[in-house]
């Protein structure tokens, strides 16, 4: 049984872009955007699509959310023996994709993962709530679990190790730098003559083209 969506159209109509108009830095370019998200309400603006491969090349793909950007790059946080942990550990290589559809923009980012410096996931570590930080450790992501029933028992397990304690973070856990070397904002127009401009790093200077939609 198929379900047909091809009725389901929207024009896009609500801004431009040029060449011209964006800002020499992508980092700059994207404080803009992100800004420009956070003021028109958007729905999870730093939830971001990342794509990962096995060796092999066979892709998986799954939302984060964004913690910092600068221009070192895109943090993230995980289980680093997660399917994507796992997947980074051998091939560095990911992308990643923001949809802020109230401004019909998307922004896509290609680049390589390094994993933070412990301090800097401590840090952060020790800013998220409490049931947050004992469910990073109750959590094997990505393994398979015998019943919901099991993750009950093992948040309880750490409720009562870490009783009285300050939670350290797990050795499993902590942050992830996205380092970008193509970047594309795309605004989308009437008729879907979309405006695409690209961002390659090319001998350590950012150049911008614009690509055919
Ligand atoms: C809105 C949203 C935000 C999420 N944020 C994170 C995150 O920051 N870090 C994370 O590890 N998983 C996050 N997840 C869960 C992931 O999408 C995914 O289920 C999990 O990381 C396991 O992926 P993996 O098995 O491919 O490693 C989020 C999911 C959603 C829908």
């Amino acid at each position: 049984m198929h379900h047909n969506l091809s009725g389901l159209r929207k024009e896009y109509s609500v801004q431009d872009l040029s060449e011209e108009k964006v800002n020499p830095s992508p980092v700059v370019q994207f404080r803009h955007w992100f800004d420009e998200a956070v003021n028109a309400a958007v729905n999870e603006p730093t939830a971001m699509t990342l794509a990962t491969a096995d060796p092999e090349g066979h892709p998986s793909a799954r939302i984060v959310l964004l913690k910092d950007f600068s221009a070192e790059g895109l943090s993230f946080y995980s289980n680093y023996e997660s399917k994507k942990g796992q997947q980074l550990t051998h091939n560095p290589n990911a992308a990643l994709v923001f949809f802020w559809p109230e401004l019909e923009r998307q922004v896509r980012l290609e680049g390589k993962v390094n994993i933070l410096p412990s301090g800097e996931s401590d840090s952060y570590f020790s800013t998220r709530p409490y049931e947050s930080k004992i469910g990073a450790w109750a959590s094997r992501q990505s393994s398979e679990l015998s019943s919901r029933e099991s993750l009950k028992n093992k948040v309880d397990e750490f409720t009562s190790r870490f009783k009285d304690q300050t939670i350290p973070r797990p050795p499993f856990w902590g942050g992830y730098r996205f380092v970008p070397h193509l970047i594309e904002f795309w605004q989308g127009r009437p008729g879907r003559l979309h405006d695409r401009i690209q961002y390659r790093l090319q001998d350590n200077k950012w150049n911008i083209s614009r690509l055919s939609p």
